[in-house]
C-alpha cells in the first residue's frame, strides 16, 4: 500500500465515532511494531514524525522505513510531520513523500497562526497531501517543546470553529486540557468545548498528549467528537523498560538484537491496547486505498 493522506479516513472515524491512532516513529524497531500490530488488528495508522526524529534518522531513512512498512501492510497508513514548525520544514517534508503534514503555528497570535496555516493548506492540498493545524497551546514536553503550565491557552469552541472556517483543514488539534508527556494529576479535559466544535463543523479533531489519559475520559473525548489521537511517550516508557529489565538482569547481553526485541514486543502491547481502547480495530476501509 502507499501512503494515504488522513483526510477520509478521519471523516469516516469522526461518523463513526471512533479514533485513529497516531504513534509517533523514531526508529525501524518501533515502525514494525505499529505498523504489524495495526495490521494484525485491522486499524488505519498515522506514522507521525517529529524534526528531532527527523534530524535523529535523516530523511531518507524515514522514508524508506515508513514505505517499506506501508507496502508490506494491508492496511491504511499515512504519514505524518508531527508539530511541523514553519511552512519550509512542511515544503521539505511534502517533496521528501510525506502523505500528510501538522502545521503547528500555536506560538503565533490568532491571525498570523490563521495565515500560515492558510499557506500550507493552500501549498498541501495542490499536491493531494493532508493537513492538521492546532490551536491553542498544549502544556508538556514533546521532544525539543516544552510548555508549562502558565503558558498553556484553550481557546473557545467560537475560536476554533472561526479558525476553521477560515484555514479548511483536515484536521484540528484544539488544546483541550491534555499535555505531552506523562501526567502528575489526571487532566482536565474540556469535553463541552469538544463537543461544540465537533457539533458545529465537519472537521475531524485531534487530542495530543494521549499518554497517561484514563480510559474513560479517552472514550468520552471519543464520544463527544475526537477523531485522532496522538501517543509516544507510553510507547516510549514500554520500550525503555522492557529493555532496560532485561539488560539489568543479563548482564553478558552483547547481541543488541535480543533487547530490541524485546523492546520492540513492549510497544506492539501498548499499540493493541490503544487500538482497542480507540476502537480503530477492524476499521480499516480497502476502498479508502484505491482514491
Ligand atoms: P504523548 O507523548 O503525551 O503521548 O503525546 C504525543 C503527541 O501528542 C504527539 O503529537
Amino acid at each position: 500500500m502507499t501512503l494515504l493522506p488522513m483526510t477520509d479516513m478521519l471523516l469516516k472515524a469522526k461518523m463513526e465515532k471512533y479514533a485513529v491512532p497516531q504513534f509517533n516513529i523514531i526508529n525501524m524497531e518501533f515502525t514494525q511494531a505499529i505498523v504489524e500490530t495495526s495490521t494484525e488488528e485491522n486499524s488505519p495508522v498515522i506514522l507521525g514524525v517529529g524534526e528531532p526524529t527527523i534530524k535523529y534518522m535523516g530523511m531518507d531513512y524515514v522514508m524508506a522505513i515508513a514505505e517499506t512498512a506501508a507496502k508490506n501492510s494491508s492496511v491504511t497508513i499515512s504519514l505524518h510531520l508531527d508539530h511541523g514548525s514553519s511552512f519550509e520544514v512542511v515544503m521539505q517534508c511534502i517533496r521528501a513523500g510525506f502523505s500528510s503534514v501538522m502545521i503547528d503555528g500555536s506560538k503565533y497570535s490568532f491571525n498570523e497562526n490563521i495565515s500560515l496555516t492558510k499557506k500550507v493548506v493552500e501549498a498541501a492540498h495542490s499536491v493531494g497531501v493532508s493537513v492538521e493545524a492546532e490551536l491553542g497551546t498544549i502544556g508538556g514536553t514533546e521532544d525539543n517543546i516544552h510548555v508549562n503550565e502558565k503558558e498553556v491557552v484553550l481557546p473557545s469552541a467560537e475560536e476554533a470553529i472561526e479558525f476553521w472556517n477560515h484555514t479548511k483543514v483536515d484536521a484540528l488539534a484544539v488544546a483541550v486540557g491534555t499535555a505531552h508527556g506523562m501526567y502528575k494529576i489526571e487532566p482536565n479535559i474540556q469535553f463541552d468545548v469538544i463537543s461544540d466544535i465537533s457539533n458545529t463543523i465537519p472537521v475531524p479533531l485531534v487530542l495530543h498528549g494521549g499518554s497517561g489519559i484514563p480510559d474513560q475520559d479517552i472514550k468520552r473525548a471519543i464520544e463527544c467528537g475526537i477523531s485522532k489521537i496522538n501517543v509516544n511517550t507510553e510507547n516510549q516508557v514500554a520500550f525503555s523498560n522492557a529493555v532496560r529489565k532485561i539488560i539489568n538482569s543479563h548482564d553478558d547481553i552483547q547481541d543488541s538484537r535480543l533487547f530490541l526485541r524485546v523492546g520492540r514486543e513492549a510497544v506492539k502491547e501498548m499499540v493493541r491496547s490503544k487500538i482497542r481502547l480507540f476502537s480503530s480495530i477492524n476499521k480499516n476501509d480497502v476502498s479508502l486505498q484505491n482514491i
